[in-house]
């Protein structure tokens, strides 16, 4: 099948398993229920839960324990966009191809929508608690197995990751000076490559994978987040508000310093492709059936949205 296809027909069956654990919007707190799905259901690429299954896949995981944490991993990542477009923070108007949440809501909502997305997402991973008494690997393990996993997500999200790297990056935008490689590469780490990280590790956990698996995972992972956060600065600047859902030039408009403006045009399209290689290597090197997750690593490098 042809690669995009195959990614279009997987994403499909991923919306279906996050629908799953949405909750419903009836309550007196309907109107926030209501503004979480209203950000979620919005569509969006779906590439962290991807990862994380075809990673399981790729470490012999059959069962559907991993469900709950990729609804959970989609519910952190949609929460790090509503609040990353609220006016305190990019202040954007238009994500997934609608009004951003705020818009739409208010910001007090999305706020809460956000806080809400991000409770919930450990709600639904702690659901994967229900599923260790289920054949597959020894039921201790299981349980040893998903510990391991809300570990890796809390600290990934935090202020260890995602949470720190929003902070870097939205302090570097009253910096005169030129940001260093290093700071750069401090944000793009944090707050994009963090999540992508949590999503393989996850993964390989789930699948009852050895710590040196794990660890390779995070490598991999490393390069895929650095190159997705360049190619999304690449698109920032030249891609197409129609097919991206979301504005091109809010960097700009946020005086943002990103590895087009430092590095350039050309280098960053050199390193997005260099990047993505040296991950797919990566997934070589640990054996196993890694045709799909190999292919999606590099049609990265070429997207448009
Ligand atoms: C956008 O992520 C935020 C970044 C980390 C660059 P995605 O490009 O994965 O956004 P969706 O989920 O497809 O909307
Ligand atoms: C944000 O990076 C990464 C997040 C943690 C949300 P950007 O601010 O560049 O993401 P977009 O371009 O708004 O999707
Ligand atoms: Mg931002
Ligand atoms: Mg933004
Ligand atoms: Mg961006």
């Amino acid at each position: 099948m042809d690669i995009n296809r195959e990614i279009n027909s997987k994403a499909a069956e991923i919306e279906e398993i996050i629908k799953g654990y949405l909750p419903k919007e009836e309550g007196y707190q309907k109107t926030v229920l209501e503004a979480m799905n209203y950000s979620i259901l919005a569509g969006g690429k779906r590439l962290r839960p991807m990862l994380m299954q075809e990673t399981y896949r790729l470490f012999g995981g059959k069962g559907k324990i991993v469900e709950p944490f990729m609804a959970a991993m989609e519910m952190i990542h949609t929460y790090s966009l509503v609040h990353d477009d609220l006016p305190a923070m990019d202040n954007d108007e238009y994500r997934r191809g609608r009004k951003t949440t705020h818009v739409v809501y208010g910001e007090g909502m999305a706020v809460l929508a956000g806080d809400g997305l991000l409770n919930y997402a450990f709600e639904t991973a702690m659901r994967a608690f229900d599923s260790c008494e289920v054949d597959g690997i020894k039921v201790a393990d299981r349980y040893a197995a998903v510990g391991k996993a809300l570990q890796v997500l809390a600290k990934k999200a935090g202020i260890y990751g995602m949470i720190g790297g929003q902070t870097a990056d939205i302090e570097a935008e009253d910096s005169k000076e030129p940001l260093t490689t290093e700071q750069l590469l401090f944000i793009h780490e944090h707050k994009t490559a963090a999540l992508i990280q949590a999503s393989m590790m996850i993964g390989a956990i789930l699948a009852g994978a050895g710590e040196k698996a794990v660890e390779d995972m995070e490598k991999c992972a490393y390069n895929i987040g650095i190159a997705f956060q360049i190619q999304d600065d690449i698109l920032d600047v030249i891609g197409d508000e129609q097919v991206l859902g979301k504005p091109v030039g809010s960097d700009e408009k946020n005086s943002k310093q990103t590895y087009v403006t430092i590095h350039g045009m050309e280098k960053a399209k050199e390193d997005v492709a260099k990047l993505s290689k040296e991950a797919t290597a990566i997934i070589e090197s640990v054996g196993g059936d890694g045709e799909f997750l190999k292919a999606l690593i590099l049609q990265l490098i070429h997207r448009e949205k």
